[in-house]
């Protein structure tokens, strides 16, 4: 048995910038259908980053997805980069203005699977056997095995490829290209049931190595140690973890994490990619698939949603008129961003871990780095705006 579908736009990935860019469609009359290889649970139960820009939270509540985040997330209005010990508060909202929002990605997906479900949308999560089809023509589709065993084919007068790092959608863009890096360290994630040790996220830079300390709800916390990929701590007790936790934000104030038993334990490799030209024909990226960043300093989701944001409206436009040509300054107005956001992951990585082969002189100009942009009003301010969200004329809106 086989079924055939036909609709506007077809979005390969259905995780949050794929199901932000269908809700958006949705609210500006377009059709979509999406799909995922993976099914909604395991989606829901994928641990990422936690934390949003306020621009990225208002979208939730502006493309009417939901306002859980204000009951459920934490509005924070600053960070505390920790190095050697001694803190450094940097205020969003003294030097910019600005605050985040700690609100996992896995809420912003359950958010969006639920008005997709709600506003009557077609996602197929859980597909496999996924072929794309003509993706250079003006007819492009995918063909698939739903959930239920059904071979089914979707065709479109667009496509989004929203299908995260692991993209198949990067090979519908003829003569891209990639530009990729690699780093000489991982990071060891946990979340652990345990009281918050801190109002806000502490990003520790220590001589043993980095760690951050984050959270997730006031008895479930979530934090990270800087690790080498190759020698990962899946066989560590749970003791040893917390040793190295306290020992990377020991300090003269005495600060103390509060711990408790770790229920999770994964490995996020660092990397960093782009993928140019976004866009081609009917064929556009969006997120992961375009663009990768390591996880430090909580990119990868608010640049997911900027590109939808700057993305979806055009499509919107396209569709209705059914011309390619609408999606024309998608990539240039895309680009500028993701290359801003490419060079802060890769500063905040660089500037707060240590390297495997690190000499006395790498360390110490790295500790003058921090101390230059830490002990400055102009370079704090520097940090807070590139983390808190640079402003809308970035975006070209
Ligand atoms: C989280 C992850 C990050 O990479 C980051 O910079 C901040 C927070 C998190 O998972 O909470």
């Amino acid at each position: 048995m086989s079924e055939t579908t036909r609709t506007q736009v077809l979005i390969i990935g259905a995780g949050p910038a794929g199901l932000m860019i269908s809700q958006m469609l949705h609210n500006r009359g377009v059709e979509s259908v999406a799909i995922d290889i993976r099914t909604r649970e395991e989606i829901e139960n994928t641990h990422r980053a936690g934390i949003l820009e306020a621009k990225a939270v208002r979208m939730l509540e502006d493309e009417n997805v939901s306002q859980r985040f204000r009951t459920d997330g934490y509005e924070h209005d600053g960070t505390d980069i920790r190095v050697r010990g001694i803190s450094n508060r940097i205020s969003f909202k003294d030097l910019v203005g600005a605050s985040v929002w700690l609100y996992p990605q896995t809420d912003v997906f359950i958010d969006l699977a639920n008005a997709r479900e709600r506003d009557g949308g077609d996602v197929r999560f859980g597909v496999s056997d996924v072929e794309l089809l003509d993706g250079d023509s003006d007819n492009p589709g995918v063909r698939f095995t739903d959930a239920a065993g059904t071979t089914q084919e979707v065709r479109a007068d667009f496509v989004v490829g929203s299908d995260g790092s692991r993209s198949i959608c990067r090979a519908l863009i003829p003569g891209a290209t990639q530009y990729f890096r690699e780093y000489p360290f991982a990071w060891f994630g946990i979340m652990a049931e345990a009281p918050m040790s801190y109002d806000e996220l502490i990003y520790a830079s220590s001589d043993r190595g980095f760690a951050l300390i984050s959270q997730r709800t006031p008895t479930v916390q979530r934090m990270y140690l800087q690790c080498n990929p190759s020698d990962d701590m899946h066989n560590w007790s749970e003791d040893q973890l917390w040793d190295e936790f306290q020992a990377r934000v020991a300090g003269p104030d005495g600060f103390e994490l509060k711990t408790g038993p770790i229920f999770e334990r994964t490995l996020l490799p660092f990397r960093s990619f782009v993928q140019q030209p976004m866009q081609h024909g009917r064929v556009s990226l969006a997120g992961d698939a375009a663009h990768t960043v390591p996880p430090t300093g909580a990119r990868g989701l608010n640049l997911a949603l900027s590109d939808a944001r700057v993305l979806a409206p055009r499509l919107a436009e396209a569709a209705k008129a059914n011309d390619p040509a609408k999606l024309a300054d998608y990539e240039e107005i895309a680009v500028k961003r993701v290359w801003r956001a490419q060079n802060f992951s890769y500063w905040m990585t660089t500037m707060l871990h240590s390297l495997p082969d690190e000499n006395p002189f790498d360390r110490m100009r790295r500790l003058g780095e921090l101390e230059m942009v830490l002990g400055h009003e102009s370079g704090r301010r520097h940090l807070a705006e590139a983390y808190a969200g640079w402003p809308n004329e970035v975006d070209g809106l």
